[in-house]
C-alpha cells in the first residue's frame, strides 16, 4: 500500500515540522509560501541545511540509568525552558494577522526568548508590553546611522535585554522565486492572483480589515506613503550597507549597553574576532539558504568555532533545523542554544500562536526523546563524543 502523509490543514494533526511544511503550503497564497520556503539562487544551501545533518551519527549509550529529562538551559544567566530562540523573521504579518505577537506569546509559553525582527509588521514597543516575553531586537546596519542610533535608543527605552546585528544581509540575497512571483514590488503576477483566488481563509486573517501589513520599525527611515512592502523594499535595499565592518561593531558595542549578538557568522577567525570584541553571543547562520548560495552550513564550522572561543561568549546557531535530532547534533558540537526560521514559521502559518506552540511542542519532545535514547538526562552531558561521522565523509 502507498504509503500516506496527512494531506488535511488541521495543525494538530501534524506530527512533525515537515508536516507542519505541508499544512503552511496548502494555507498560504503561492507568493507568500514561496517568500518564507525560498532560498538564493538554484537554492543548494537550502538543501545543503537539511542534508548537512545526515554526516553525523549517534552513539548512544543504553544502560544509563536515563531520568527524566531535564531540557532548560541557562542563556545570559536567565534560565530559559529550552535550547530554542524563536529567530528574527521579516513581515510576519503576512502569514498570520499579528503574526510577530503571536510568535512572541508562543515563546513565552515554552519559556524561551523571541527575536524581533526590524523589518516587522510590529513596533518592538508592541512587544515589549506583552508581559513575560523575553524579547530581543534584530538590526540591520542601515548606511543611515542616526536612524540605526533612535532605533538603539528605542531599545534602550524599551528595555530590550539584547540587540541583534545582522551581518550577511549587507546585500539582498538573490531569491528569484521572489521576483518570478510579482509583476511590480508586490504586484504578483495574474497566476498568483488567480492562486490568491482560493485562500480566502487567509485572505479574511491577514488582508481584513486593514489590508497588507506594514513596516512598523521603520518609520524614520521610509517616508510617508513608502511605509508598505511595496514602497520600502527598494528603499530598504538601498539602505542597506555593504561597508559594515568591525568599526561600526565597535561604534555599536560603546552605543549599547545590554547584551549584544551578531547573527551571520560562519568563518571561525571571524568568531574568534567577535568574540574578543566584546560580543556576548554569536549566532553562526547562513540564514536559511536566503543569502549566499553555495555557502557553509553553521555545521560546517560549529566544531571549530567552538574550539576557538570556548566559553568567551555564547554560541548559537541557526539554518536548517527541522527535528530534535539536529538540535541535538548542534548541541553536542557546543552550540548553547538553535535560533528557529522557519519551523516555527510553518507553525504560525498553519495555526496561528496555537500552530507555533504546536511546532515547539513537537521539538520539545523530539529532543528529549533523542536526548532520552542516547542515554542522558540533562543538556549537559551532550558533547562531541556522542556523534560519530558518516561514512563515507563527504567534504
Ligand atoms: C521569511 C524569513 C524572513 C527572514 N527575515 C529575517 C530578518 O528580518 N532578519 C534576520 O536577521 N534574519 C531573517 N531571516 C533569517 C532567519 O533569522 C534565520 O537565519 C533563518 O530562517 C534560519 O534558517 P531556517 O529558516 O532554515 O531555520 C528570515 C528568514 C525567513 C525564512
Amino acid at each position: 500500500m502507498k504509503r500516506q502523509r496527512y494531506s488535511g490543514r488541521n495543525y494538530k494533526k501534524a506530527l512533525n515540522i515537515s508536516d507542519l511544511e505541508c499544512i503552511a503550503k496548502r494555507r498560504l497564497p503561492n507568493f507568500v509560501f514561496e517568500y518564507v520556503y525560498g532560498g538564493s539562487d538554484d537554492e543548494h544551501t537550502l538543501r545543503h541545511n537539511r542534508s548537512v545533518f545526515d554526516r553525523y551519527q549517534f552513539e548512544p549509550r543504553t544502560l544509563t540509568r536515563v531520568g527524566p529529562r531535564n531540557l532548560s538551559t541557562t542563556l545570559f544567566g536567565q534560565q530559559s525552558g529550552l535550547p530554542l530562540v524563536i529567530g528574527p523573521t521579516g513581515f510576519n504579518g503576512m502569514l498570520s494577522q499579528d503574526g510577530d505577537k503571536k510568535l512572541a506569546k508562543a515563546a513565552r509559553q515554552y519559556g524561551i526568548p523571541f527575536v524581533l525582527s526590524n523589518v516587522s509588521t510590529t513596533a518592538l514597543e508592541d512587544i515589549v508590553t506583552l508581559e513575560g516575553v523575553t524579547t530581543w531586537m534584530q538590526i540591520y546596519f542601515y548606511r543611515d546611522r542616526a536612524f540605526v542610533k533612535s532605533l538603539i535608543e528605542r531599545c534602550k527605552k524599551a528595555d530590550i535585554e539584547a540587540i541583534v546585528i545582522t551581518t550577511d544581509s549587507a546585500i539582498y540575497g538573490n531569491r528569484e522565486w521572489d521576483i518570478r512571483n510579482f509583476r511590480r514590488p508586490m504586484k504578483p503576477t495574474i497566476a498568483n492572483l488567480l492562486h490568491l483566488m482560493s485562500k480566502p481563509g487567509w485572505m479574511l486573517d491577514v488582508l481584513y480589515p486593514n489590508g497588507l501589513p506594514t513596516f512598523k520599525n521603520l518609520d524614520e527611515l521610509l517616508p510617508p506613503g513608502k511605509r508598505s512592502a511595496q514602497g520600502a523594499s527598494a528603499i530598504i535595499g538601498q539602505q542597506l550597507d555593504p561597508s559594515l565592518n568591525w568599526e561600526d561593531i565597535a561604534w555599536l558595542r560603546d552605543l549599547w549597553p545590554g547584551k549584544l549578538i551578531i547573527k551571520g557568522i560562519l568563518a571561525p577567525e571571524e568568531a574568534e574576532k567577535a568574540s574578543q570584541a566584546g560580543v556576548d553571543a554569536i549566532v553562526l547562520s547562513n540564514h536559511g539558504g536566503r543569502q549566499l548560495n553555495h555557502s557553509l552550513s553553521p555545521m560546517d564550522t560549529l566544531a571549530d568555532v567552538k574550539a576557538r572561543i570556548g566559553n568567551r561568549c555564547h554560541l548559537f546557531v541557526d539554518s536548517g533545523f527541522r527535528r530534535g535530532t539536529d538540535i541535538v547534533k548542534a548541541l553536542a558540537l557546543g552550540a548553547d542554544a538553535v535560533w528557529l526560521g522557519r519551523a516555527t514559521l510553518y507553525g504560525l502559518a498553519a495555526g496561528g500562536q496555537e500552530g507555533v506552540e504546536h511546532a515547539l511542542g513537537i521539538l520539545r519532545s523530539e529532543i528529549d526523546r533523542t536526548v532520552g535514547l542516547l542515554g542522558y538526562s540533562a543538556l549537559d552531558e551532550l558533547t562531541p563524543e556522542c556523534l560519530k561521522p558518516a561514512h563515507p565523509l563527504t567534504l
